[in-house]
């Protein structure tokens, strides 16, 4: 297997960061001087290379389009307080990406290239790294299948890439969310615990309708009975009750095992927390409300960092929420920012340097 120092790079002869404005960013609006890209063909892996920024070619018939073979892992890089650089673990989600992988049928990405080719454009383009609270650069790596053939297959050959975005929040108010009982995100036996375009392309539209309505994302519910929480727009969720804090389980494999989600779980137990991953029921949810004892709604997830919820809709009833009293979601988003800009220890190492 080729090493870092295997990877090609050509760089951009101009740079574009001069024409971007850092301070308002937006969330994946804006594109750095380089991305990598690899080619797996004939069952192997070529060698990646680094090139500047710029469109891709391909044929009508190319197979990610017609049938969606098609994945992707969303991560953070952030300037340490300390002035270097590192990225907030990246090695679950390259293992993720590969499990996503594995079930729909693409090729596994060798560590050397996700790893070590994330690494190696993180250097050529860090100088795009904000430094703003809140701010970071967004690493998207992505595969996709390149035959180009109509027949319904798995593709024989792909491509491997990333890009980066210097990004803002993504939610930059606390979200109204309506509970979704009509459509559906995920069923056990599919693909819901993949991070694969498809289940984005399917949130579109009942996200539509809910902006229709209003909200600015869904609740979604369990496929069956429409009963059980699930996850959130592009987030997990968390709710807090008494003086537990609850987050439905990943049993059913219909929810993305995020790696924010894992990590807020991790912080909130270093608190001396009880966190319970189980099944949460909306009735649940709807009898804390009333009881008083619901008094904190938010989601977690890479882009979204910890997005607090404002209002929670089920059928006629509404829940609200006082965000500035929400202590525990900005007490776990205080820690886990602290531990991104280098302001407090990284017991468990989460932190990956970009350099060596
Ligand atoms: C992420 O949180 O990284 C995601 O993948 C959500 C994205 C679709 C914006």
């Amino acid at each position: 297997m080729q090493t870092m120092g295997d990877i090609k790079i050509t760089k951009a002869t101009t740079s574009k960061m001069s024409s971007v404005d850092f301070k308002n960013l937006g969330f994946g609006k804006h594109f750095t001087d380089h991305m990598l890209v690899a080619e797996y063909r004939n069952g192997i892996w070529g060698l990646p290379e680094i090139l500047p920024y710029g469109p891709i070619c391909f044929d009508p018939s190319l197979a990610t389009i017609h049938y969606g073979q098609s994945i992707f892992e969303g991560i953070k890089a952030y300037r340490l307080k300390s002035g270097t650089e590192a990225v907030f673990r990246p090695y679950d989600n390259f293992k993720r990406f590969n499990r996503s992988a594995s079930r729909m049928e693409m090729p596994e990405v060798p560590e050397e290239i996700f790893i070590g080719g994330m690494k190696r454009l993180l250097q050529v383009d860090a100088a795009w790294i904000p430094e703003e609270y809140d701010h970071s650069l967004y690493i998207r790596p992505f595969m996709f299948a390149t035959d180009e053939i109509i027949g319904v297959n798995p593709s024989a050959s792909y491509k491997f890439m990333i890009i980066l975005s210097p990004v803002g929040p993504y939610y930059a108010a606390p979200m109204r969310i309506y509970v979704e009982e009509q459509f559906v995100r995920a069923v056990p036996g599919g693909v819901g615990y993949a991070k694969t375009a498809g289940n984005y392309a399917a949130s579109l539209h009942p996200a539509a309708v809910a902006k229709q309505r209003g909200y600015d994302q869904i609740l979604w519910t369990d496929a069956h009975a429409h009963k059980y929480v699930q996850e959130c727009g592009t987030m997990n969720v968390f709710f807090v009750i008494g003086d537990v804090i609850v987050t439905p389980g990943l049993d059913s494999g219909t929810i993305l095992e995020g790696v924010t989600r894992d990590s807020v779980i991790a912080v909130a137990r270093d608190l001396g927390k009880t966190v319970e991953e189980r099944e949460i029921s909306i009735d649940e949810l709807v009898d804390a409300y009333k009881a008083g004892t619901l008094t904190e709604a938010f989601g977690a997830g890479t882009a979204a960092t910890i997005a607090k919820i404002a209002e929670l809709r089920y059928k006629d009833f509404v829940m609200n929420f006082d965000p500035s009293s929400m202590h525990l979601a900005d007490q776990l988003k205080s820690i886990l920012t602290s531990i991104r800009d280098g302001n407090a220890p990284d017991p468990r190492g989460w932190m990956l340097s970009i350099q060596g």
